[in-house]
């Protein structure tokens, strides 16, 4: 039988790689994208790759998204998941906030316009909880989204910019609203890759605010399951929440984080960081029935495996 072919864009970051390597082992040949953009250092992004790049099924390119011919590259695939953005929530002010839009607007918007006249079976995107902004209990997609940060504003237009080509074009797009995403290879910006590396060095954790806000943390191998189940389901136009199994505050993180290394953290408070929602608590049910999503990984299983990975990572 033929290969599926499928286009991952950011195929050197944290989940576009996890992805990457997975569609591999599934029998798909995978064309990866990535522009290595500056938001952290380039070697993390290349020893995300290393695995991939001795597999013949995988075909890297280097190249900007911004400036890239659509067109051609999606009459060579079956399927696209366009993880590529620029990501995280607190930076997203100011002047890089073009970025923001180049990135995650005007690039889905590109890739939307080329997929009208292509014959691709589905394009998965990338979105986040962070188009609702707070949430006081778990939330589902019929909550009218308010983001906090303009970095939700940008992936909330991205998201809508998918329905309408949904809606008006039949363009078979799904989003999926991940909220935070932990596991190896993690962005060394986001808060548990921070921490176990602070940890295992002894040096102390930057804390937002009084530590009790609280995230839906998802592991990575069930966001890059709920991928595959978008991409082979008949669902398009839909935007999904893709949640994990436990919702904890900052604190209890830290906690479990001092159990598992056997060592104490050293604190610094911090204010409260503009763009942090104070909770997020994904509601499920509608990946549960239509796309069969069923996360598995909890925080201590997920914690320990990537506490193995920051360790060698750093040699710590
Ligand atoms: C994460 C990702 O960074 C976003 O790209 C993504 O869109 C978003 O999840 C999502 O759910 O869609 P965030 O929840 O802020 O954003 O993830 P972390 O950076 O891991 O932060 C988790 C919590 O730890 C936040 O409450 C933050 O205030 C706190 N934190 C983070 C600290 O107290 N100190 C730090 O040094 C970093």
């Amino acid at each position: 039988m033929k290969r599926k072919r499928a286009l991952v864009t950011g195929s050197a970051g944290f989940i576009g790689s996890t992805l990457s390597e997975r569609l591999l082992r599934e029998g798909y040949e995978v064309y990866g994208i990535d522009a290595f953009v500056h938001n952290y250092d380039r070697r993390l992004k290349e020893q995300n790759l290393q695995g991939l790049l001795t597999n013949p099924q995988f075909h890297f390119w280097e190249r900007d998204l911004r400036c890239l011919d659509f067109d051609e590259l999606l009459s060579r695939v079956d399927v696209v998941f366009h993880q590529a953005a620029l990501p995280g929530v607190r930076t997203s002010w100011g002047a890089q906030f073009q970025e923001y839009v180049d990135h995650n607007i005007l690039v889905t918007q590109a890739l939307l316009e080329a997929a009208k006249h292509s014959h691709v079976q589905k394009i998965v995107c990338a979105s986040s909880s962070s188009v609702y902004g707070g949430m006081s209990g778990p939330t589902d997609e019929t909550v009218t989204p308010q983001p906090v940060s303009p970095y939700g504003v940008t992936k909330l237009a991205a998201e809508q910019l998918g329905q309408l080509y949904a809606n008006v074009f039949g363009v078979p797009v799904v989003s999926l609203r991940y909220f935070t995403v932990f596991g190896p290879r993690q962005r060394p910006d986001m808060a548990f890759h921070k921490f176990i590396k602070n940890v295992l060095s002894g040096e102390p954790i930057d804390i937002y605010g009084d530590g009790e806000q609280s995230r839906d943390f998802t592991f990575i191998d069930d966001a890059v399951t709920a991928n595959l189940l978008a991409a082979t389901s008949p669902v398009a136009g839909e935007v999904f929440n893709i949640g994990g199994v436990s919702q904890l505050t900052v604190n209890e993180v830290i906690a479990l984080l001092e159990t598992h290394t056997g060592k104490t953290a050293l604190l610094r408070r911090l204010p409260e960081q503009p763009g942090d929602p104070r909770h997020t608590f994904a509601d499920i049910s509608k990946a549960r029935q239509q796309l069969g999503y069923d996360p598995q990984f909890d925080i201590e299983k997920g914690i320990w495996l990537q506490i193995q990975q920051v360790r060698s990572l750093y040699n710590l």
